[in-house]
């Protein structure tokens, strides 16, 4: 009896350890991604991009065979995953920051369940506090978090972006009120070249700096 008693808490253990317990995950391959991205799309409070920016973030990687990327912003991880798919392609990493602990938590699984968290590192924290200890350079910096803060992540990020590298930037006409500085800084600064892009009603700004 007491055996079998050893035996039984044993096995709970093992149960109760992730090391043991998750198992590899398979990489879900493009289609199956897709399909993944679709069902996960749009549910309440993820405040996700819409597909055609996803598609947009993905495109833009393998154009021009961006490797180093950050994310401002992962929520759940929608954009991260589109970025992620092409980066897996690419070769290149992705790092996302997310503060919200809820919102982590779900992007976490999803980098997970996909077998993405191979090519994306989520950071859960404060991105005005943890960027200024990140190593660049970065190729590729996609801004998504709330829009006050856009014009502070601007100048802490150009700096960690090579020459030739890119910032993108999100909402920037439905909320371009709210990032009015920002806005006016990547059209003047002498060393960007930014255009905006309105294949969604979200607009995003695509802000090129110059090869020296
Ligand atoms: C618009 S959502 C991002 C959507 C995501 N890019 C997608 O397409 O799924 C903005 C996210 O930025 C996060 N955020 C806002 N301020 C932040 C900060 N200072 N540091 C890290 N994340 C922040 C919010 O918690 C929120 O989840």
């Amino acid at each position: 009896m007491k055996k079998l008693l050893a035996l039984a808490l044993l096995a709970a253990a093992a149960l109760a350890s992730p090391s043991r317990t998750a198992p590899a995950q398979q990489p879900l391959d493009d289609a199956a991604l897709r399909a993944y991205l679709d069902r996960m799309h749009g549910r309440p409070g993820m405040m996700n991009v819409p597909r055609v920016d996803g598609e947009f973030l993905h495109d833009f990687i393998l154009e021009h065979n961006y490797q180093r990327v950050l994310e401002i912003g992962a929520s759940n991880g929608y954009s991260a995953l589109w970025m992620g798919m092409a980066l897996r392609r690419a070769g290149g990493q992705l790092i996302t920051l997310e503060i919200d602990a809820r919102r982590a938590a779900l992007a976490r699984q999803n980098f997970q369940k996909t077998g993405l968290d191979a090519v994306i590192e989520l950071r859960e924290g404060d991105a005005l506090k943890i960027i200024p200890d990140l190593d660049g350079p970065f190729d590729l910096v996609f801004i998504d978090a709330w829009k006050e803060d856009y014009i502070r992540y601007l100048e802490m990020v150009l700096p960690k972006v090579r020459p030739g590298g890119a910032i993108v930037a999100h909402n920037v006409l439905s909320h371009a009120r709210e990032m009015q500085d920002f806005l006016e800084a990547v059209q003047n600064h002498p060393e960007l070249e930014t255009r905006i892009d309105r294949r969604s009603s979200a607009g995003l700004s695509i802000t090129l700096k110059r090869p020296r």
